[in-house]
C-alpha cells in the first residue's frame, strides 16, 4: 500500500527517491510522484500509473538536494494523476505525501477550509491546506505542522516540505509505518528500509505520534509533548541481493523456489545448542496457561492459520479459533476466561490485525506475533514474536511466507506440545528436513505445472479448488493465489459441500483442481471428483506418493500427513503463476492489490 520515501543531503534527489520508490512498487500501488526542492522553489512531477511512466516524466534538469516521493494505492478518489501525491498547499508554498486514512477528513474540511478550493478527492490534501491556514494566521510551520497533527483522526505517516525552509523535511507518523534513516552528510525517510538500503543501512524507528525535524546533518525526534527523545538507529539486515530478482524473471518464482531453503534456515533459527526445537520459555508459558488460543490474520495468513489450528489443537491439545481480522473487529466472539492471541502477519503491518490488537490489548489480553519483518507495528505491539526468518518477499501474491508460517506455528506447536509434557511420536527435525527436500522435487517439476496451467486455466472463466480436511485448507490458499495473479474466478470448497450449492455452477469443462494427501479422507474426496465429472468438469487430481491411482495428474512426494500442506500448496503457487504467465498478467503486481495493507 502507500509507500513513502524522502532524501535530504548534498547529491541530487531524484534518482535516489525514483529508485526508493521502485523498492516500494511491492507494496501496491496505482499512481506515483515525488516533490524536490531547491532554491528556486519545490518541483512535482506526478503520474498514474508505474515509476516507470513517473521517471519519464521527472524533468532531468532539475537539480535538487532534497525531496520526498509517494506511491499511492487508491483510496479516497480513483486513481489518477491530479490524486496523486505530492499534494500542494493552495499558495504551493507545503508539499505533503501522506500514507493512512484522515477519518475525520470531511470534518475537518467543513469546519476549517470552507474558503479553501481543493484541487484533489484526497483526505491527503485537507492536512497540507490546515497546516497552511494556521501558517497563513502567522503560526510557524513546524508549530503549524503539530497543531495539525492534534486535529487529525486516523493513521498517517507524513513527509512536508516548506519551499522557504530548503534545509528540512519535516515528518511524522501515527499508526502508519515510516522509518528513519541515517547517513553521512545526508538523511533519509522511507516506509521500509528496503528503499534506501541504496544509501544506508542505519534506522530509527519512529513511535505513534511523534514529529521529526530531519535536515541533512541531524535528526530530532520529539514526543507529542514537544519533547526531544534520544533514540539508537539498528542496522538493517538485509542484503541487497536478498530482494533483487537475479536471473528471476518474476520475484513470484524466485520465492517459490527460495522456499527449501527457507525451511532449513527456520529449523537452524529455532534449534536451540542441544540440537532440539525450542522457543522462548515466556512463550510457551504464555501458550500453556491459555484456554483457548484465537489466531487472527488475513489473506494468505489466514489461510496459514486455519493450518496451524490443526497442528496446535493435534500436538499441543489446545483449542484454538482462527479468525478473520476484518470480521473480528465487529464479531467479538465471546472469549474464553484465558485467551492467547496469535497475529500471523507476514508484513506485520495489517491495519485490520492491528485493529484486533491494539482491542485486546485494551481488554488486559497477551498477544503473540508471528511475523516476517522485525521491527514491524504488529511484533512491537505484541507480548512476544516469533520470526518467519523467510527473508524479504516482495512479489505481492504471498509464496514462501505462507510455507514459512505453516514451519514456524509447526514448531511451535510441537515444542509446546513437548513442554506440556506430552508425547510426540515424530521428528520434527527431521520431518521439515524431508520437506524441504519435496519441496525441491516440486520446484523442478516447473514444466509440468507449466503444461497443467496451459491445459486447465488459459482460456478458462472459472476453476474450483476442492479437499477435505487440511486439503480444504490448502485449496482455499491455491485459489486465491490463482485469483490474485490470473484474475480467474476461482474458489475453494470442502469436498462434501459441493453437492450443498457450488455443484450447479460445475458445467462441461469448468477446470475442478483436487487434492489427495489425506489418508483418512482419500475415498471422501475421489467421490467428489466423480460427482463433478458426471457433470461434465474437467478434473485435475493431485495426490500424495502412496494414495495415487492412475486419474491423478501429479504425485508429490510422500512427507509426515500432517505436514503436507507445507508442499501440497506449492503445485497450486507454480500453477496460479504459469496461468497468469498464459494470460499475461502483471505477475508480482497484480491489479488492485498491495502487498502490506495499512487501511483497515
Ligand atoms: C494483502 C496481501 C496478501 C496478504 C494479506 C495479509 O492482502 O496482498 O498477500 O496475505 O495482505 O498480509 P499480512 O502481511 O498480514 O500477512
Amino acid at each position: 500500500m502507500c509507500g513513502i520515501v524522502g532524501y535530504i543531503g548534498s547529491n541530487d534527489s531524484k534518482e535516489i527517491l525514483l529508485k526508493g520508490l521502485e523498492k516500494l512498487e511491492y507494496r501496491g500501488y496505482d499512481s506515483a510522484g515525488i516533490a524536490v526542492m531547491n532554491s528556486e522553489g519545490v518541483h512535482v512531477f506526478k503520474e498514474k500509473g508505474r515509476i516507470a511512466d513517473l521517471r519519464t516524466a521527472v524533468k532531468p534538469d532539475v537539480a535538487a538536494n532534497t525531496g520526498i516521493g509517494h506511491t499511492r494505492w487508491a483510496t479516497h478518489g480513483v486513481p489518477s494523476k491530479l490524486n496523486a501525491h505530492p499534494h500542494q498547499s493552495s499558495s504551493a508554498r507545503l508539499t505533503l505525501v501522506h500514507n493512512g486514512v484522515i477519518e475525520n477528513y470531511d470534518i475537518l474540511k467543513r469546519e476549517y477550509l470552507q474558503n479553501v478550493s481543493l484541487k484533489s478527492d484526497t483526505d491527503t490534501e485537507i492536512i497540507v491546506q490546515l497546516i497552511e491556514l494556521f501558517v497563513n494566521k502567522g503560526i510557524a510551520v513546524e508549530e503549524a505542522f503539530r497543531k495539525t497533527l492534534s486535529l487529525l483522526k486516523g493513521s498517517y505517516a507524513i513527509a512536508l516540505l516548506d519551499s522557504q525552509n530548503e534545509e528540512t523535511i519535516f515528518v511524522a507518523k501515527n499508526k502508519s509505518p515510516l522509518l528513519v534513516g541515517l547517513g553521512e552528510g545526508f538523511n533519509v525517510v522511507a516506509s521500509d528500509a528496503m528503499a534506501m538500503l541504496q544509501v544506508t543501512d542505519q534506522f530509527v524507528e519512529l513511535m505513534d505520534k511523534e514529529t521529526v525535524i530531519v535536515t541533512k546533518d541531524k535528526v530530532t525526534i520529539l514526543n507529542p509533548e514537544g519533547e526531544e527523545m534520544s533514540r539508537d538507529p539498528y542496522t538493517a539486515e538485509l542484503d541487497a541481493s536478498d530482494i533483487e530478482k537475479g536471473t528471476y524473471p518474476h520475484y513470484m518464482l524466485k520465492e517459490i523456489d527460495e522456499q527449501p531453503l527457507v525451511i532449513r534456515k527456520i529449523v537452524q533459527n529455532y534449534q536451540g545448542s542441544d540440537g532440539e526445537l525450542t522457543i522462548d520459555k515466556d512463550i510457551l508459558n504464555a501458550m500453556s496457561q491459555c484456554d483457548r488460543i484465537y489466531i487472527i490474520a488475513a489473506g494468505t495468513s489466514y489461510h496459514a492459520g486455519l493450518v496451524g489450528k490443526q497442528f496446535i489443537e493435534k500436538m499441543a491439545k489446545i483449542p484454538v479459533e482462527v479468525h478473520i481480522a476484518s470480521e473480528f473487529s465487529y464479531n467479538m466472539p465471546i472469549l474464553s476466561e484465558k485467551p492467547l492471541f496469535i497475529f500471523i502477519s507476514q508484513s506485520g503491518e495489517t491495519a485490520d490485525s492491528r485493529g484486533v490488537l491494539v482491542s485486546i490489548k485494551e481488554l488486559g489480553h497477551q498477544a503473540l506475533t508471528i511475523t516476517n519483518v522485525p521491527g514491524s507495528t504488529l511484533s512491537r505491539e505484541a507480548d512476544f514474536t516469533l520470526m518467519l526468518h523467510a527473508g524479504p518477499e516482495i512479489a505481492v501474491a504471498s509464496t514462501k511466507a505462507y510455507t514459512a508460517q505453516l514451519a514456524v506455528l509447526s514448531i511451535l506447536a510441537e515444542v509446546t506440545a513437548r513442554y506440556r509434557g506430552l508425547k510426540i511420536n515424530f521428528d520434527l527435525i527431521q520431518e521439515l528436513g524431508i520437506v524441504a527436500n519435496a519441496m525441491e522435487v516440486l520446484c523442478d517439476a516447473k514444466e509440468e505445472f507449466e503444461e497443467i496451467a496451459r491445459e486447465f486455466l488459459a482460456t478458462t472463466r472459472n476453476c474450483f479448488f476442492i479437499g477435505r480436511g487440511i486439503d480444504f485448507y490448502v485449496g482455499l490458499e491455491g485459489a486465491l493465489k490463482l485469483k490474485e495473479i490470473s484474475y480467474i474466478q476461482a474458489e475453494g470448497f470442502a469436498g462434501g459441500e459441493l453437492k450443498h450449492g457450488t455443484i450447479a455452477l460445475i458445467e462441461n469443462g469448468t477446470p475442478v483442481l483436487a487434492l489427495a494427501t489425506q489418508e483418512s479422507v482419500n475415498l471422501g474426496i475421489r467421490g467428489n471428483v466423480k460427482e463433478v465429472v458426471a457433470r461434465g468438469a474437467n478434473p485435475c487430481i493431485i495426490s500424495m506418493k502412496g494414495m495415487e491411482t492412475d486419474e491423478d495428474r501429479f504425485v508429490i512426494p510422500e512427507v509426515y500427513e500432517i505436514l503436507t500442506p507445507l508442499i501440497s500448496v506449492i503445485p497450486y503457487q507454480l500453477i496460479s503463476y504459469y496461468a497468469a504467465l498464459h494470460r499475461e498478467c502483471d505477475v508480482d503486481k497484480p491489479r488492485n492489490l498491495a502487498k502490506s495493507v495499512t487501511v483497515e
